[in-house]
């Protein structure tokens, strides 16, 4: 009933004419694939050639920040609408963003507002740290971002959301989490709070994925697990074969 979808999060990485060589690669495999959202997250400065390329193929596009007013002096941001010319999608508050660039679950929530307001689907990043971990603090830390990120988003709109559980611990380390304590974290902390934040129904309607670290090797475990609805990847994007099989592997 949850369609699966698959995020390649590219984040600082490829030139425009790499940008182009590399969806122009991965086109015929993710084309074939049916029954999986495919989306691509190029920087900012790509998304206007990609977009070009991905009209027709099915495969989606999203950008991986967002300002949340409409125009105006915020010299080096980037607005709702300007990303709604190009994409369908949008990375919200991952946890690069939060730990070197100061985003905070209130500007997360006002970025998640705009991107619905505008008609964009918000993946919305979560996801405790290694001395949070370890202290035993994953379902304090995610129940506080879903409850600060969601609050004041009415139920009607909710089930556009995509949240993406990326524990930081798991992302470019190769440490991935296990699925099944990746899909104990969803069933028992994150859904249950957006049942509280919304209702019952909506908590089963909304799609989260798994990050940090998922590859082409490991993915097929985490899809398998019944909370899990797909992955948001970062280095594995960038690797056309790998990249392919870890969509393939969400095929329902
Ligand atoms: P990773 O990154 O797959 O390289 O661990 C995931 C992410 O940051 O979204």
């Amino acid at each position: 009933m949850r369609k699966p979808l698959v995020a390649g999060n590219w984040k600082m990485n490829k030139t425009v004419a790499e940008a182009k060589t590399l969806v122009q690669e991965l086109i015929p495999g993710l084309k074939a694939i049916a029954g999986v959202e495919r989306v691509l997250c190029p920087p900012f400065t790509s998304l206007s050639a990609i977009s070009a390329l991905l009209e027709k193929t099915g495969i989606g596009l999203g950008a991986q920040n967002m300002h949340w007013e409409a125009s105006g002096a915020f010299t080096g941001e980037v607005s709702p609408q300007m990303i709604k010319e190009f994409c369908g999608y949008v990375i919200i508050g991952h946890s690069e963003r939060r730990q070197y660039f100061a985003e905070t679950d209130d500007t997360v929530n006002k970025k998640v507002k705009a991107a619905l307001a505008i008609g964009l689907t918000p993946i919305v990043c979560v996801g405790e740290s290694l001395a949070e971990y370890e202290a035993g603090q994953t379902k304090s830390v995610v129940t506080r971002q879903i409850t600060a990120d969601f609050n004041g988003i009415e139920a009607a709109l909710a089930d556009r959301i995509v949240v993406a559980y990326e524990p930081i611990w798991a992302i470019g380390t190769g440490k991935a989490a296990t699925s099944d304590g990746a899909n104990a974290v969803l069933k028992d902390f994150i859904r249950p709070t957006m049942s509280q934040v919304w209702n019952a129904t909506i908590a089963q309607n909304v799609r989260i994925l798994y990050g940090g670290s998922v590859n082409a090797a490991n993915a097929a475990e985490y899809f398998h697990q019944p909370d899990i609805d797909g992955a948001l990847v970062g280095g594995a994007s960038l690797k056309v074969a790998d990249f392919t099989k870890i969509v393939e592997a969400a095929r329902p």
